[in-house]
């Protein structure tokens, strides 16, 4: 409880904290102990995902889930960008602005990385989209989950065919291109190592959280 109470101190202002990562990688796993840990603590917290958050982004989100509807490249950023834009005007700058801790389950990295890299819209051109969709708002810490993509799958199939519906059309992508996936999120840590951290993601859920809640109280100073 020590690293708890400075933490507690240190968040008198919101903080903006992301999760990324490929496909099964814990990522709604862990922003949910996170979350549970924070609220334990006395954080207020907000618990938001991208696409989504908001009655307009959860209708963008529906429309990148439905496999009758193939956006292109291009018409997918926008609508992504389109999401996030109400997103971080109507959640996130308010939740920060009343000293809430945001916890969103992908932002502006997958983007980066998805959009950007693997499907060759470029780097430049997706942190100037990003930029104007959030004016300039980046997360204060963000956490990148890695592991072997293949296992991570193996964990993403058995949740989808556990749960209603399967989560996003990313899970039947190749081999190649979730293992460029975890390149591209590995290269976004050696760009902006501040922002950045990269948590090992194999091992149970426990485990895991383990080495996430130690990071926050050095990179939340
Ligand atoms: N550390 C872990 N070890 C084993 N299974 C896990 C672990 N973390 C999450 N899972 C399970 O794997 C699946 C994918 O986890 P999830 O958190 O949904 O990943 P993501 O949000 O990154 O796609 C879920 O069924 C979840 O319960
Ligand atoms: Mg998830």
């Amino acid at each position: 409880m020590v690293a708890g109470t400075a933490i507690l101190s240190a968040m008198a202002k919101g903080w903006f904290i992301t999760f990324e990562g490929g496909e099964g990688t814990g990522k709604s796993t862990q922003l949910r102990l996170l979350n549970d840990w924070l609220r334990a603590l006395g954080h207020r917290t907000v618990h938001s995902r991208e696409p989504g958050g908001t009655p307009v982004a959860e209708a963008v989100r529906a429309i990148l889930l439905d496999p009758a509807l193939e956006p292109d490249g291009l018409s997918e950023i926008f609508l992504l960008e389109a999401a996030r834009h109400d997103h971080v005007e109507r959640v996130v700058r308010p939740a920060m602005a009343a000293g809430a801790v945001v916890l969103c389950d992908r932002f502006t990295d997958s983007s980066l990385v998805y959009q950007g890299l693997v499907r060759g819209l470029g780097w430049d051109e997706v942190e100037t989209l990003n930029h104007l969709a959030t004016g300039g708002l980046a997360p204060d810490l963000t956490i990148v989950l890695d592991m072997d993509p293949e296992v991570a799958l193996a964990r993403a199939h058995t949740r989808n065919s556990e749960g209603t519906a399967r989560e996003n059309r990313l899970d039947d992508e190749p081999a190649e291109f979730h293992r460029r996936v975890r390149e591209g999120f590995l290269e976004l840590a050696e760009r902006e190592p501040d922002r950045v951290r990269v948590i090992a993601a194999d091992g149970p859920p426990e485990k895991v959280f383990a080495r996430i809640h130690p990071v926050l109280p050095e990179a939340l100073r």
